[in-house]
């Protein structure tokens, strides 16, 4: 059976609803409080494992109350835990607002900064048994590029989601085989804002042109866009009644990276991908609404047609 791998990042969120934004210095009530297991890494392991693919996850928790929880829910989930470390120290946190299906986000990394390439080389055989290696970025950037390495030594493809947006290393892009940023990381590395079809085909040529052979833009709202070798195609989103948008993300990268894995063609990566986000996007929390085989199976999708766009 094919493996996956993802090297990656482990939070407890703490979620807060709220009737608007508050402004600064303001107290607003709340209209509901959850800590659900997340972390961009974790909830993309627990897609793909909760999918039945093997999946195992390299990840930093601390030593405080968290730990177990957030293990649990990995192994719960079906993801192999063996190269998650316990280091000193709190384990990452999310805190997260969510305002009318919309979420922001402030993040302390905790144990996911402390995950380093000298993990990674004690657990370098979960390298060598892996057909394709996530990454993002929520763990320190020269862990990554180190996973990337190890990746390539391997004959790994390596997935990048670079997400939380920040300046991508071209250190780390070479290494790259399919690239998975959201509208604002695509922004953020070619220096546009993608706001139209034009745009979208524009930014999916340049990025080809950096050496990255598999390219998908997610468009929130808009749904997505990605090449197939020299094509371009945008999936327009399901129309569904948005609840929470977290790890949306993050279970369109576990479903696209499942079929993906299993050598499907690229249209039912991608509609994979779709269903699984439209799912997530319609349950509060994060690994709370990542759903499983079976709901999968048993939920009915109306899924627009692609539209080629070149
Ligand atoms: O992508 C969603 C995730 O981002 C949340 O689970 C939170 O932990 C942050 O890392």
């Amino acid at each position: 059976m094919k493996n996956i791998l993802v090297v990656g990042s482990i939070n407890m969120d703490m979620v807060m609803n709220t009737p608007y934004i508050p402004k600064l210095g303001e107290t607003i009530n709340g209209l509901g409080f959850m800590t659900v297991c997340g972390g961009k890494g974790a909830n993309q392991a627990c897609a793909i494992a909760r999918l039945g693919l093997d999946v195992s996850m390299i990840g930093c928790v601390g030593d405080d109350v968290y730990a177990s929880t957030l293990k649990d829910n990995l192994t719960e989930s079906g993801v192999e835990i063996s190269g998650i470390h316990t280091v000193e120290g709190s384990s990452g946190v999310a805190q997260i607002t969510v305002c009318d299906g919309n979420n922001f986000i402030i993040l302390e990394k905790g144990a996911n900064g402390l995950l380093s390439p000298e993990i990674l080389d004690k657990e370098e055989e979960k390298f060598r048994n892996a057909d394709i290696v996530i990454l993002q970025f929520e763990i320190p950037e020269e862990t990554n590029i180190y996973a990337a390495k190890l990746a390539k030594k391997h004959n790994a493809k390596v997935l990048l989601n670079p997400a939380p947006m920040q300046k991508i290393p071209q250190e780390l892009l070479k290494y790259v085989d399919i690239f998975v940023p959201n509208r604002h990381e695509a922004a953020e590395l070619l220096g546009y804002e993608l706001e139209c079809e034009a745009d979208y085909i524009k930014a999916i040529c340049e990025i080809k042109a950096m050496g990255i052979g598999q390219v998908v833009i997610t468009l929130g709202s808009k749904g997505s866009v990605f090449n197939k070798g020299d094509e371009i195609y945008l999936q327009p989103p399901v129309k569904t009644n948005v609840v929470d948008t977290t790890a949306a993300g993050d279970s369109f990268i576990g479903g696209f990276s499942s079929k993906y894995t299993e050598g499907c063609e690229l249209f039912d990566c991608i509609t994979n991908a779709t269903k699984i986000s439209t799912i997530v996007i319609g349950k509060k929390g994060a690994s709370t609404s990542i759903p499983s085989k079976e709901e999968v199976e048993g939920t009915q999708f109306d899924i627009p047609e692609m539209v080629k766009l070149k």
